[in-house]
């Protein structure tokens, strides 16, 4: 497995420019299965999860040529089963929205249980309570989630909680359903609003995304589209830590600074610098960050995803701050390979109490998952010296060209495989 060294202590400065959005694809991705002609995609990040959803949808029977680096057509009109193995589910959290597509597309759907990071349980009865609505049955088959509907039918959803998959998965079962589904608590997350545009350019009927309520017309026939993915709001919040966390003065562009205004809120709170344009933020920070406290929330709350980078920041703040995670039972992994690097947490329950330090010593740590491991890399660009992350399979899933983007605005950042980190390990 390959390992990142990155010999921290340099500020970051230049400009970035954001890939597409990670969650925002790995639904809209399946979400092709509903249509009946082809669908050209633009903006598609090159990462694994990606890569895992085009091979599933390949051996499902679909076809994906690439056209460019970022765009690809995918003709789903020979799709012709409707099983995830476990094998294809391996490593794609968002096995589960091929639950949503195959039933709207074929009214039936077998599908591993998803893979992915591990933050904590991940429960998916939220996304049944949805389906048994619309009239499939669920039933579990050697650990396989099996959906099956003669006749999807509009329905009344109340979601106990508020949940981005849940809400992503009813959307794709409902679109090509028989009349009108509600769901209510919906979540309201950058990438629900971009699913539904997807699906409206398909010719589906979806009014409400982006707020609590959604309301789907199910409509017979979905067409091929032209579409392009929105900006990713997780990675673009990355960089912009990464530039405050290293005292530097980064553009970071393409972005939508709307979807970045509670990550703008709180670098403001530290006495970061944030400028916002059309389709970019400025970040720039000259002085040590001030301690703020944090609570993660559904949007347009801070977001999970953020936490982790959020917290190596606060890790070097002037003063104690406590994060609060709202949202996933566990994500405080990351906490303890921190403090290898001399950061001063102390994790309780939902809560992390983080008094700051002067400064982190680089050390070798690991990616515990994709957000735990954007958190190392930007601890080890704070830490004078050379830190070792491990794991950082976990970091290609969702940051398309990480080393290259940071490496652009002067971070020393390379990707070594295992027999050259020996290397470098003897030579040191
Ligand atoms: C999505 O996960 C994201 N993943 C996660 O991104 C993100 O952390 C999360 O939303 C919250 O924003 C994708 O979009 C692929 P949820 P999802 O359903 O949909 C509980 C990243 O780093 N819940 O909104 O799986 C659940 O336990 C990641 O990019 C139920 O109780 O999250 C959690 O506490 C990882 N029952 C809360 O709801 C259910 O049926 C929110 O989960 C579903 C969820």
């Amino acid at each position: 497995m390959d390992k990142f060294i990155v010999n921290g202590g340099k500020r970051l400065c230049g400009t970035i420019s954001v890939s597409g959005a990670k969650n925002a694809a790995v639904a809209i991705l399946p979400a092709v299965l509903l249509a009946e002609s082809p669908c050209i995609i633009e903006n598609v990040p090159n990462i694994s999860d990606v890569t895992a959803i085009f091979r599933a949808l390949e051996a499902l029977g679909a076809s994906v040529k690439r056209i460019d680096l970022n765009t690809y057509e995918i003709d789903p009109s020979c799709v012709n089963s409707f099983i995830v193995s476990k094998e294809m589910a391996q490593g794609m959290r968002a096995s589960s929205y091929f639950l949503g597509a195959l039933l709207g597309r074929m009214r039936k759907a077998k599908v591993a249980p998803p893979g992915g990071c591990d933050i904590g349980l991940r429960p998916i009865d939220q996304h049944i309570k949805g389906f048994e609505a619309l009239g499939a049955k669920v039933t579990i088959d050697s650990g396989m989630v099996v959906a099956k509907s003669e006749r999807l039918g509009g329905c009344s959803v109340y979601l106990d909680v508020v949940s981005v998959g849940a809400t992503i998965n009813i959307m794709l079962a409902a679109a090509r359903a028989r009349g009108m589904t509600v769901i209510e608590n919906a979540a309201r997350e950058p990438h629900i609003v971009d699913l539904a545009n997807f699906l409206n350019s398909m010719g589906a009927d979806i009014m409400g995304a982006g707020t609590g309520v959604i309301k789907i017309r199910g409509v017979e026939h979905l067409h091929g589209t032209n579409y392009s993915i929105i900006p990713d709001q997780i990675e673009a919040g990355t960089y912009m830590v990464a530039a405050a966390a290293t005292r530097g003065d980064v553009v970071i562009n393409n972005v939508i600074p709307k979807h970045l205004e509670s990550i703008i809120a709180k670098l403001r709170e530290v006495g970061a610098t944030v400028e916002e344009g059309d389709e970019y933020v400025r970040v720039s920070m000259d002085k040590r960050p001030e301690k703020c406290n944090v609570k993660t929330m559904p949007h347009p709350g801070f977001p999970t995803d953020m936490q982790p980078q959020f917290a190596t920041l606060l890790a070097v703040a002037n003063g104690t701050s406590i994060v609060t995670e709202g949202v996933w039972d566990s994500r405080f992994r990351y906490a303890e390979q921190l403090t290898f690097m001399g950061a001063d947490i102390q994790v309780d329950g939902k809560s992390a109490i983080i008094t700051g330090v002067d400064g982190l010593k680089a050390a070798p740590v690991k990616a515990n998952d994709l957000r735990a491991g954007a958190a190392m890399i930007i601890a080890g660009l704070i830490a004078e010296g050379e830190t070792e992350i491990a794991d950082i399979e976990y970091i290609d899933r969702g940051y398309e060209l990480v080393v290259e983007k940071l490496t652009a605005v002067g971070a020393d950042i390379k990707r070594v495989s295992d027999t050259s980190f020996d290397y470098v390990l003897k030579a040191n």
